[in-house]
């Protein structure tokens, strides 16, 4: 019998399998969280916590489905469900996901950049704290406009990558020294200027500033006329951040 529309299982039913040409093609995805799950669960607790009046804020009142992308061991959950909205998690990690499903929500184990949900499923998306761990930034960006309504919202909150990476020396009086490993976009699994943190654990992508925003502009422009997004920059009370976040809302795409 066919799932009530509308449901998890009915956009799950929907799922699309890629081409043999567009498998060949796709980036590897790896689940670097595995067996970190248990730590970063503790780790980021009190960060999750500091971070969801404003992420509520962010959002506003609202209703229908909402996909939290990247959801990791479920931390943004119970803030994205207070506004209203019949929250999703989706990670591609079993591990993180161990950790999430305590909570009483949807999830599915999933690759961000090939979403198991048919077009136009969702009127929210959420990603936090993912364009650095995700192995195609751009190809997420894009399943995201695919599985959004029209007029749907996005809400990404991320490192700033001018000042979050690999490359990046504080200095003791909140300088930052830009080292040239700014220009190696891609994995990193070490740099001299890591704390003992999360980075040391899982690696980083450094997604530099030009192709971060052309993955925005890649995957569908703001509806002509329309809300350009926002940008809004925070403290972010993160031992492992060395500057502010940016938190885009880039846009209503169309
Ligand atoms: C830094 S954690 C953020 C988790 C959560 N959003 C939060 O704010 O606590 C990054 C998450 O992205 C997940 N991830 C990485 N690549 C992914 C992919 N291709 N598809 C789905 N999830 C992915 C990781 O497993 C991890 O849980």
């Amino acid at each position: 019998m066919p799932a009530a529309k509308g449901t998890v299982q009915d956009m799950l039913s929907c799922c699309r399998s890629p081409s043999l040409r567009y498998r060949r093609l796709m980036t590897m995805t790896h689940a670097r969280y595995d067996g970190y799950a248990d730590w970063y669960d503790d780790f980021n607790a009190p960060f999750a916590d500091a971070n969801a009046v404003e992420l509520a804020d962010i959002l506003g009142p609202g209703h229908g489905l909402c996909l939290d992308l990247g959801c990791g061991t479920g931390h943004n959950l119970d803030a994205i469900a207070a506004t209203g909205r019949n929250v999703v998690g989706l990670d591609f990690s079993a591990d993180q996901l161990r950790i999430a499903s305590r909570r009483p929500y949807p999830f599915s184990r999933a690759d961000a950049a090939r979403l198991p949900f048919k077009d136009q499923a969702f009127r929210t998306v959420v990603a936090m704290w993912i364009s650095t761990d995700v192995d195609d930034f751009a190809a997420v960006l894009r399943e995201t406009a695919r599985v959004l309504t029209p007029g749907g919202t996005f809400v990404f909150w991320g490192v700033h990558p001018c000042f979050n990476g690999p490359h990046i020396e504080r200095g003791d009086d909140e300088t930052r020294i830009i080292h040239r490993t700014y220009r190696e976009a891609g994995w990193h699994t070490e740099s001299p200027w890591w704390g003992h943190n999360i980075r040391r654990k899982v690696g980083m992508r450094h997604v530099p500033l030009a192709q971060f925003l052309n993955a925005f502009i890649a995957a569908g422009s703001p509806r002509a006329g329309g809300d350009p997004g926002a940008v809004r920059h925070s403290d972010p009370g993160h031992p492992d951040l060395t500057h502010n976040f940016t938190e885009v809302v880039p846009s209503r795409w169309a």
